[in-house]
């Protein structure tokens, strides 16, 4: 009987976190502050304790996961392997489809997984409060979650149609102790702009994090410090223990290199969690295609030019190097809320433009009947932004089946 999924014991979760911006070739576009000169690390102090910000800049390719993180990656992880055998049987397809199961986590996504970390070096630090955004109500409840854990007090920005389509996210906020408000709100001046000039704007995640930033950084106390959920290079490297476990599991499974490696991309931790150590296969030589999946609706890798933009809204957040459709896009209020940011994490990006990855949009559409295929057949009901991956899977085991490869 071939297996369903592969779980590796405890002792296997990976004891390093993998950083791509060691092995991307040529130079390292860096971000630039309000002078446009490349910002030095002391500028970012206010909004990031110095130890995440060390992460932030770092370009050594491995860096250690504190045992104290480990233990709390251990109340989920390892995070299953599994083989979608129903789906490739109802697509009559010789390809065989192996899936990260990201949803075994307390919060239900992969965002924990830096969630946790980020906690831990905040209360390393000193800061007693952390500051966020959410788009989907995903970050925002992994946030809530990990502070409730370490003991942090925790303020999240929920992007206004989220807050309205997702009211459960909130709950579990909530639950963990966490205050969560619609943005754009009263509570900043950056909010408070944005309803004057559009009172009735669903929100966004550019705007959200202005106003998480502004929160943060007006703390006269000095205990308060802004975290994010996607984008930043230390968030990405969080992520990629996903990767890591996910290659022992596919040699566990006599599989040798994918033939192709596929994840949704929001601001691109998901992604590059999965991706990042097979890119690094694949700049050693191997033969892999790595697809990230955006929405038609904010197509920034497959429509945006690649240059220097803000994170946000207001400009608070330093210049970044990256794929964009200008910080003011408001995209529409599709579902997949975790996928409406207007950037891309610079280092995706610059994977992108160096033609290590090869980015599709799909429309809401196709991946809501994908959706609906994967829960008949694999019996989980995925979430909006999952159906996007799911969706170029598909496509990818269809176009197998054509060329009778498997
Ligand atoms: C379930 C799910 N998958 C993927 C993503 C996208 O993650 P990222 O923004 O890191 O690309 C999100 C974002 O909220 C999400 O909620």
């Amino acid at each position: 009987m071939p297996f369903n999924k592969i779980i590796l014991p405890e002792k296997d979760i990976p004891r390093q976190w993998y950083n791509l911006a060691a092995d991307l070739p040529g130079p390292i576009q860096p971000p630039l502050g309000p002078d446009g000169q490349a910002l030095k690390p002391e500028m970012l102090a206010k909004v990031f304790p110095m130890n995440i910000i060390d992460q932030e800049v770092s370009i050594r390719r491995w860096i250690d996961i504190p045992e104290e993180v480990l233990e709390m990656l251990a109340l989920w992880r390892p995070a299953p392997l599994r083989r979608a055998l129903a789906l490739e049987e109802y697509l009559k397809t010789p390809a065989r489809i192996y899936y990260k199961d990201e949803s075994v986590s307390p919060a239900g996504s992969h965002k924990p997984n830096t969630a946790v970390a980020q906690a831990w070096y905040n209360k390393k630090f000193g800061i007693k409060k952390l500051t966020t955004e959410t788009g989907a109500g995903q970050w925002g409840s992994a946030i809530a979650f990990a502070c409730n854990l370490i003991g942090l007090e925790c303020k999240v920005y929920m992007v206004r149609i989220s807050f309205d389509q997702k009211p459960m996210r909130k709950t579990m906020m909530q639950v963990w102790g966490a205050k969560c408000v619609a943005s754009p709100s009263h509570d900043t001046a950056a909010g408070r702009e944005v309803l004057r000039k559009m009172p009735h704007t669903p929100g966004s995640l550019g705007i959200a994090i202005s106003e998480a930033v502004e929160d943060a950084v007006s703390d006269k106390s000095g205990n308060s410090r802004y975290s994010l959920g996607s984008v930043l290079n230390h968030v990405l490297l969080h992520q990629t223990i996903i990767g890591l476990e996910a290659k022992k599991q596919l040699k566990i499974a006599g599989e040798k290199t994918p033939d192709v490696v596929i994840g949704c991309v929001g601001g691109g931790s998901n992604f590059a969690g999965v991706s990042f150590p097979f890119i690094c296969d694949k700049i050693h030589g191997k033969k892999i295609e790595i697809i990230p999946v955006e929405p038609t609706a904010c197509p920034t890798l497959t429509r945006g030019p690649f240059t220097y933009d803000f994170g946000d809204t207001a400009g608070l957040t330093p210049l970044l190097a990256m794929y964009t459709l200008g910080h003011d896009f408001v995209p529409e209020p599709i579902h997949a809320g975790g996928l409406r940011y207007h950037g891309m994490a610079p280092l995706v990006s610059q994977a992108a433009a160096k033609g290590l990855i090869n980015p599709r949009s799909y429309d809401q559409i196709k991946c809501y009947e994908s959706a609906m295929i994967w829960g008949k057949t694999e019996g989980t009901i995925c979430a909006p932004e999952t159906s996007h991956a799911i969706a170029c899977a598909i496509d990818e085991a269809k176009k197998a089946k054509k060329e009778s490869r498997k």
